[in-house]
């Protein structure tokens, strides 16, 4: 059994706070500030330059990678660190769109983040040669999939609401079709059991801020399935992703298998705050992390639901579709969320009148969510969030 008591330590969180968006932004894993000192006064204060070799800066994104494959069913070697998740994207798409070359249809869904279907939309007007990204509802992906689709490419769970696709059937069904699929794990890495293998997924993508804890803008990271990883010609063609980026030679030559996804030099202070992050997950079983999260989520519908009858449940009602977020409507939601983090319950707003709650087992509990619940009738039942500041939207929402 995961020692959620033990886990919850190791985090550092500010005093009268009950925060419930590690979905967006993990909190700090106390281990990572150190870290990330030591590296600062050891590595680059001292070793300089030399630190390429002497800390081993140069193989972070492959040993890294390794250890974020281990808790999304990735084997060694299979998974990079390094960019962002839309560059990521990126590369992935265009990479199965060019292993599946008689195709021209990229199918996905209103769920996905927007930033995947803009990539999308950029790479297909840059490659000019017809291809067509088709958007349809999460319901109806199942349907749409045909022999006219090249690239399956979904968020497993859905940003907004928290809806879960089925990745390994709709991975067999678009096989069946003779499609690729990508998968984004933004919302799943570190939220539940994810295995890529067994799912026989080609290509996922995944950010490390969320439910990895790295910290704001922490490096992405990228799977390619074995059997692409050789054969695959990377999109953007950068000098670490070459076989030998010290040769300085003019001509590009892939790097072996994983490594050719790499771009540029990786963000190493980044990747030492994750590295200490990641700790946190020796001896947490992804299951229990699944199962607290789905607990402490009934608890929050339930409750919400007795006392706020204005907020409407916008995320599936049956937990098995669900990943560990929870989300509720209201016309007002903006001014409402600003009002309870006002009052010590941090969640966050998506456009047009979600709120979004995230239930992370490794450092909330269930007393947070009683209290959290109680906060969040209060501000309904008195109208706290009745104010014109409430409603000043900022710039990050
Ligand atoms: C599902 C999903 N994909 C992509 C992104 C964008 O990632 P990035 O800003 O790291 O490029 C996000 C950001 O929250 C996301 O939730």
């Amino acid at each position: 059994m995961t020692d959620f008591e033990r886990t919850r330590r190791l985090f550092h969180m500010p005093d009268g706070v009950i925060y419930l968006d590690g979905n967006s932004l993990g909190p700090l894993p106390i281990a990572a500030k150190e870290r990330v000192a030591r590296m600062l006064a050891d590595e680059w204060g001292e070793q300089l330059i030399r630190g390429w070799n002497t800390a081993g800066w140069m193989l972070q994104p492959r040993r890294i990678g390794d250890r974020v494959g281990r808790l999304i069913g990735a084997p060694e070697g299979t998974v990079v660190m390094g960019d962002t998740l839309s560059i990521k994207v990126y590369q992935a798409l265009a990479s199965a769109l060019e292993l599946n070359p008689d195709r021209q249809v990229v199918l996905s869904d209103r769920g996905n983040f927007p930033t995947d279907l803009y990539m999308a939309e950029g790479l297909i007007r840059l490659l000019s040669k017809g291809h067509e990204l088709k958007v349809v509802e999460p319901g109806e992906v199942e349907d749409a999939i045909d022999e006219s689709i090249a690239v399956l490419m979904l968020t497993e769970v859905d940003y907004r609401t928290g809806r879960l696709h089925d990745m390994t059937a709709l991975t067999s069904l678009a096989h069946e079709a003779g499609a690729l699929t990508i998968w984004d794990l933004a919302h799943s890495a570190g939220a539940l059991p994810v295995d890529l293998m067994a799912a026989d997924a080609d290509f996922a993508v995944g950010c490390t801020y969320k439910y990895l804890n790295g910290g704001p803008g922490a490096p992405a990271f990228i799977y390619v399935a074995p059997r692409h990883a050789d054969i695959t010609r990377p999109a953007l063609l950068g000098w670490m992703g070459h076989q030998a980026p010290f040769a300085f030679d003019l001509d590009y030559r892939p790097g072996a298998g994983i490594e050719r996804m790499r771009v540029g030099t990786p963000p190493i202070i980044a990747l030492a705050a994750l590295d200490a992050a990641l700790d946190v997950w020796e001896n947490v079983s992804m299951d229990d992390v699944h199962a607290a999260s789905i607990a402490l989520s009934e608890q929050f519908i339930r409750g919400v639901e007795a006392r706020c009858p204005e907020l409407t449940l916008a995320s599936p009602r049956d937990a098995s579709r669900r990943g560990s977020q929870v989300s509720f409507r209201h016309p007002e939601g903006y001014a409402i969320m600003q009002a309870l983090i006002e009052h010590g319950v941090i969640g966050d707003f998506r456009a047009p009148d979600l709120m979004r709650f995230g239930f992370t087992p490794l450092y909330i509990g269930e007393q947070d969510v009683q209290q959290a619940i109680g906060i969040i009738a209060r501000v309904m039942a008195d109208r706290l969030w009745d104010k014109a500041e409430y409603r000043k939207k900022a710039l990050v929402t």
